[in-house]
């Protein structure tokens, strides 16, 4: 397995990759691999001739007051685990490699990032975007893999992709869960075990709720309701929990068919988000 540290000798190999015919599929990370990552590699391994993966804690995502110093990392253990799933090269910037110190371009999805955790991180996206784009130019991929655990991220990515003509498939991926249905986040190492017990209140109100609005499309607003207070009897602060519309990201209307419904809050000072996509 090859590891690059630097954006032209990683950009040149995927150059000279593409040249060569070869297909190419990126799975971006921030590291502290878990089993969810993995299943991205999986997905990106049965696709394409190359499996890429991008290990690097993108500070232009975190505000000011986030975890960008405490986020976890492990890159031994993330180089093990992504060699044991077959991926052929690590792209793992150091932090002052990957951006220019005067660079002064963004890029900015301004529709579908702005509710759910636009909201509550208005500088997140642009973060995300803008380091995937980068990522996406460095890398050449053919196919690139997100996890639907952030499917807000996803969708967003989508719109990118569309609307800047980028020559790539995103593939979604399903979330991944643990065997109690804790949606796998690499911030679930900050949790105690009794915030961890109390954080499995996100996905079960989620599925009651869902099942709520399953069967009575009027009951949204009061099943919504119904989970913020038992998340909050859990113990947890509750940041939303909504339903959108996931072509739109905007409140369901008669026409919707997809939706998805979302959550995010804190247990202790760990922030968790968890969805579910259904029909209506
Ligand atoms: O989902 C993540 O881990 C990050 O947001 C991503 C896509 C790697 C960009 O830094």
């Amino acid at each position: 397995m090859k590891i690059f540290k630097t954006r032209r000798e990683f950009q040149q190999y995927a150059l000279e990759l593409k040249r060569a015919g070869k297909t190419i599929g990126l799975v971006p990370t921030m590291g502290f691999l878990h089993d969810g990552h993995m299943s991205l590699i999986d997905i990106a391994r049965a696709k394409a001739d190359v499996v890429m993966v991008s290990i690097f804690v993108n500070p232009t995502q975190f505000a000011p007051n986030e975890d960008f110093d405490r986020y976890p990392r492990d890159f031994d253990g993330d180089v093990a685990k992504c060699a044991d799933h077959g991926a052929d090269v690590i792209f793992a910037p150091e932090p002052g490699e990957m951006y220019d110190a005067d660079a002064s371009v963004w890029v900015e999805e301004t529709s579908l990032s702005r509710p759910l955790c636009g909201r509550s991180r208005p500088t997140f996206y642009r973060g995300v975007t803008t380091v995937v784009a980068k990522l996406f130019l460095l890398a050449q991929p053919d196919y690139a893999v997100f996890g639907l655990k952030d499917a807000q991220q996803c969708f967003v990515i989508q719109k990118m992709v569309r609307d800047l003509d980028f020559p790539i498939e995103i593939i979604p991926a399903p979330l991944v869960r643990d065997s109690d249905g804790l949606a796998l986040s690499s911030r679930n190492r900050y949790l105690s075990a009794d915030e961890r017990s109390r954080a499995l209140s996100i996905h079960r109100a989620l599925l009651t709720a869902k099942e709520e609005i399953i069967s009575d499309r009027q009951a949204m607003a009061a099943a919504i309701e119904k989970a913020k207070s038992a998340i909050a009897a859990a113990g947890g602060r509750v940041d939303y929990v909504d339903i959108l519309d996931c072509r739109t990201m905007e409140v369901p209307t008669a026409d919707s068919r997809q939706v998805i419904l979302a959550a995010a809050a804190f247990f202790g000072t760990t922030r968790l988000i968890d969805n579910e996509i259904f029909e209506i």
